[in-house]
């Protein structure tokens, strides 16, 4: 019996007839000419499209960024982009090392007016497409491949007729077979090397190619299969830049352009975080960032991630989702304590300017203007090492383990029942309420302690103490003053509290600085206890750090 589900309306797509493929064992080693569609193809799919202050801000994003190719428009087809590209010429707003680009379709009242619009352009790449796919020719345009072929051909002559009326320009010509991935191979290079015998580039005066996946079909490797094929079969390959534009309906524009590149792209039109048409476009952002993680420069400056994120959803509504690579929210954050620990392991053994090398982190966060806060995130799925590594960077205390142990216990039951998150502060008023200048059962008293020489090598304290507004004074000798004060706390408890573990360290720099001490002691045979003192004198901070552990063991 044969069982239909819904699946079964769909084909498999076809593999492409390219059996000794290269791109599989070549590598990316350098990175691709960039151009930006944002303003274009960007756009066009949002919910409201941008005005002219949102275009100029996405503009000089653009340019900041360091795009030499950004697409600004479909001119012929809208009074607002046409103005837009008026104002940025008339404006003397494009700098030397930027090109222009604008859209345009095989028609020519829409070619002429397109070129009407460059006027005054010192360089300026006019991207001509028309749609080459199956479907397309059947379905929409009733058209076979040889009226296809003339609708492209027709588009390439007026608008090499239309750059020679305006030659104080210097014209870059683009061709797109629109729906290339669902077009035959063979009749792609043919309306390709069609258009490309009409505007005869050559090696010094190239022609781009732009290969789209307008609609993603297919896994990325049968990408890079039309590509690479496309890429033999062009007439003039060495006069012809290999461009791609992949979308990403299938989650994969990014291993696309890749693999693509692979094949023999040397160019990649796509948006700032994939925005775009359906799932949108290729992500430039993540694609430059992964090369960075290669040790390739990317040739963008995208090192700002948050900015561009905050002017990019500023200019078209939509957020960066905060598991977007490099540039969400979470995407450097371990909450699980493991993943921590080896962070926290990874970081410190990292040596200045060595080759990367930290566990659950593909990139040094610092790169994409990230610091510690993003990476280590505190909650009831963390361990000791999550809490210890916020205190360590975020107040600069080194916790020994049996620190990190207990307070790791404490942190999990601060966050456990409320699901909340501890940051650096939050860890420090816990860790203070718990551990600092404990006051009870016995308080320093109001008058302070003194502490003189008491023979070579021996000190005397003298320090009152009060419990329930009763004041007693006590006094004792030691090697040193928590020596001293143990010897003096025996006056009061019957018993002199053994000091298994003393450190002290600074809290702060400078004059602002004050003193932490932290204390491990037990009482006759009771369990080792912890305990730390605060204050401006290290001495004091230490003798509260003494009598806090032994009143928390009382
Ligand atoms: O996705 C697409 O095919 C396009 C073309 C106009 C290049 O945006
Ligand atoms: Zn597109």
């Amino acid at each position: 019996m044969t069982v239909h589900t819904a699946a079964d309306k769909y084909t498999p797509f076809p593999p492409v007839a390219l059996a000794d493929r290269r791109w599989p064992s070549r590598a990316i080693t350098h990175a691709p000419a960039w151009c930006s569609v944002d303003l274009r193809d960007g756009n066009q799919a949002l919910v409201t499209p941008m005005d002219a202050a949102k275009k100029r801000r996405m503009w000089d994003l653009l340019v900041d960024m360091g795009f030499g190719q950004i697409e600004v428009g479909f001119p012929s087809a809208s009074d607002t982009e046409y103005g837009f590209v008026r104002q940025l010429i008339d404006g003397g707003l494009i700098p030397d090392g930027v090109t222009v680009q604008v859209l345009t379709p095989a028609r020519q009242p829409h070619i002429r007016r397109t070129f009407e619009a460059l006027a005054g352009a010192r360089r300026a790449i006019v991207h001509l497409y028309n749609s080459t796919s199956t479907v397309q020719r059947e379905v929409v345009f009733g058209m076979d491949r040889e009226q296809v072929t003339a609708l492209a051909v027709r588009g390439a002559r007026w608008m090499a007729e239309e750059a020679a009326r305006h030659p104080g320009t210097e014209w870059v010509f683009e061709y797109s077979p629109e729906s290339f991935t669902g077009t035959e191979p063979d009749f792609a290079a043919h309306v390709v090397n069609a258009v490309l015998d009409v505007w005869r580039p050559t090696a010094d005066r190239p022609a781009i190619v732009n290969l789209p996946a307008t609609v993603e079909m297919a896994t990325p490797n049968v990408f890079a299969d039309q590509v690479e094929w496309l890429a033999r079969h062009i007439a003039r390959r060495d006069a012809v830049i290999l461009s791609v534009h992949p979308h990403n309906d299938r989650g994969t524009a990014v291993a696309a352009a890749e693999l693509a590149m692979m094949a023999g792209a040397q160019r990649v039109e796509g948006t700032l975080f994939g925005n775009g048409e359906r799932t949108g476009n290729v992500d430039i952002v993540t694609l430059a960032l992964n090369l960075h993680t290669q040790g390739i420069d990317p040739g963008l400056e995208v090192a700002d991630v948050d900015r561009i994120a905050a002017i990019a959803a500023g200019c078209t509504g939509i957020g960066v989702h905060p598991r977007h690579p490099y540039a969400g929210e979470l995407v450097f954050t371990a909450f699980s304590g493991s993943h921590q620990d080896a962070i926290r392991k990874g970081l410190a053994a990292q040596a200045q300017g060595a080759p990367w090398r930290v566990p659950y982190l593909p990139i040094d966060p610092a790169d994409v203007g990230r610091d510690y806060k993003a990476v280590v995130r505190v909650n009831s799925q963390s361990g000791k090492g999550g809490a210890a590594f916020l205190l360590e960077r975020g107040r600069g205390i080194d916790l020994p383990r049996p620190w990190q142990i207990d307070l790791g216990a404490r942190v999990k039951q601060a966050t456990d029942p409320s699901g909340t998150e501890l940051d650096a502060d939050g860890i420090w008023e816990l860790f203070s309420a718990a551990y600092v200048n404990v006051r009870a059962p016995w308080a320093m008293g109001p008058r302070r302690h003194t502490a003189a020489e008491a023979g070579p090598g021996r000190v005397r304290i003298d320090a009152s103490l009060s419990r329930n507004g009763r004041t007693v004074t006590v006094s004792g000798h030691g090697a040193g003053p928590v020596a001293a004060f143990a010897d003096a706390l025996a006056g009061v408890l019957g018993v002199t509290p053994v000091v298994d573990d003393y450190r002290e360290q600074a809290l702060g720099t400078g004059a602002d600085a004050t003193a932490l001490a932290l204390v491990t002691a037990r009482l006759g045979d009771g369990p080792a206890t912890l305990g730390a003192g605060v204050d401006a004198d290290i001495t004091r901070a230490a003798l509260l750090a003494l009598l806090a552990a032994v009143n928390r063991a009382l």
